[in-house]
């Protein structure tokens, strides 16, 4: 069926969304096919963002764990995360379709920031939501935003972190339709979203494994993402689903503990429902509201998670587990402290899921993927390092 990994995904948006979804997807289509659009991508990700960006193989963290470690670098890109793959793809896209402003939600605000730096590129008019909650924690790039050029407004309703923001974001797209693209930052929301993402994310998937090959001359045994909404994880393992030998592993934010509330695990305690227009799993109350969540890092606070991330997790190609705050933030340090890379909080829990399994990785090689930078978590660490 159009739109679904197995029973996950689809449409379950108010009618008068349901025509700028199918515009989309004409528009995608066509994408594409279009040589000269693709060529202009390409052009950007590598002379604008930075791509490819370097599979590294981390020697001090590899001899302290006695696992063959390769990080991709993601963090290397400009703008300071895998985020700006799929925001250079969506602009060009909504260039395409003849569409002036840019709307957005985000957590973190990495995908803000992508998204105003996108915008500011193309001249398009930006327009990003962001979480109150969110907005305190990741200051560094509530700045960047605004320097970017883009308005901010600041969603003082409901968990006044992401799922507040995309609600916002959908309000506003519904107004505003016939000149507004809404770029979404991960495999979330009604199809056409989740592939569109997805296949602005698989360069990360396709880069890796021929930069493995090259360096290694085989497969590794795994690859690591962090799984929030699922873009990176998505993007990354992309290129190695087909490779049976490869085992994928997805980590989310096990928070304070595996209470209800206290974490965002949407796979492992979650159970399929609905929310921004997609059928996926999430996390849920007795009553099927959906539930407060936790993470210690911004891009990982988010009851759901993209539906092919439930359908890889109901067929069991990829493996899911959780990193609890105090793992990433271990993780966090040990990364900073031995190899001189800064890694986002989201990524520093693919890294601690590999630390705390490290028994079952001896000797092994894996990928893990190094979705962003850390500085903007800085306003975090500071109430803990400082
Ligand atoms: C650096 C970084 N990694 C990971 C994520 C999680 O998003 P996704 O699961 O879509 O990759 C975010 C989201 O903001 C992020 O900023």
């Amino acid at each position: 069926m159009k739109g679904y990994y197995g029973q996950y995904g689809g449409q379950f948006v108010a009618e008068t969304l349901i025509p700028a979804l199918d515009e989309l997807e004409e528009a995608f289509k066509a994408f594409k096919k279009n040589k000269a659009a693709k060529e202009e991508l390409n052009r950007y990700l590598k002379d604008y963002a930075g791509r490819p960006t370097p599979l590294y193989l981390a020697k001090n963290l590899s001899n302290q764990l006695n696992i063959n470690i390769y990080l991709k670098r993601e963090d290397l890109l400009h703008s300071g995360a895998h985020k700006i793959n799929n925001t250079l793809g969506q602009i060009i896209l909504a260039k395409f379709m003849g569409k002036k402003r840019i709307i957005a939600e985000t957590g973190a605000g990495q995908h803000g920031v992508a998204t105003a730096t996108a915008a500011a590129l193309m001249g398009l008019e930006c327009v990003i939501y962001m979480g109150e909650k969110d907005a305190e924690r990741q200051r560094p790039n509530l700045l960047r935003m605004k320097l970017l050029g883009a308005e901010v407004r600041i969603v003082k309703k409901g968990s006044r972190t992401l799922k507040s923001a995309i609600n916002e974001a959908l309000r506003d797209w519904v107004k505003n339709i016939r000149t507004t693209h809404y770029l979404i930052g991960s495999v979330v929301g009604p199809y056409p979203f989740p592939q569109i993402v997805a296949y602005f994310q698989s360069v990360i998937g396709r880069e890796a494994r021929k930069q493995i090959l090259s360096k290694q001359k085989s497969l590794p045994d795994a690859v690591i993402a962090c799984v929030g909404g699922g873009s990176n994880a998505i993007g990354i393992f992309s290129g190695f689903l087909k490779d049976k030998t490869v085992k994928l592993y997805g980590v989310e934010a096990g928070g304070e503990g595996l209470e209800l509330g206290k974490h965002s695990a949407a796979l492992t305690k979650g159970r399929p429902g609905i929310m921004h227009g997609a059928l996926s799993y999430l996390l849920q109350d007795d009553d099927g509201q959906v539930s407060l969540v936790h993470s210690i890092s911004a891009g990982l606070d988010y009851p759901g998670v993209g539906p092919v991330h439930s359908f890889l997790k109901d067929s069991g190609r990829v493996k899911y587990g959780v990193c609890f705050d105090d793992e990433a933030l271990e993780a966090f340090k040990m990364l900073s402290q031995l190899e001189g890379i800064i890694p986002a909080l989201e990524s520093s829990h693919a890294l601690g899921y590999l630390i705390k399994n490290k028994e079952d990785f001896a000797r092994k090689t894996v990928i893990v993927n190094l979705s962003g930078r850390g500085d903007k978590d800085l306003p975090i660490l500071e109430g803990i390092y400082v």
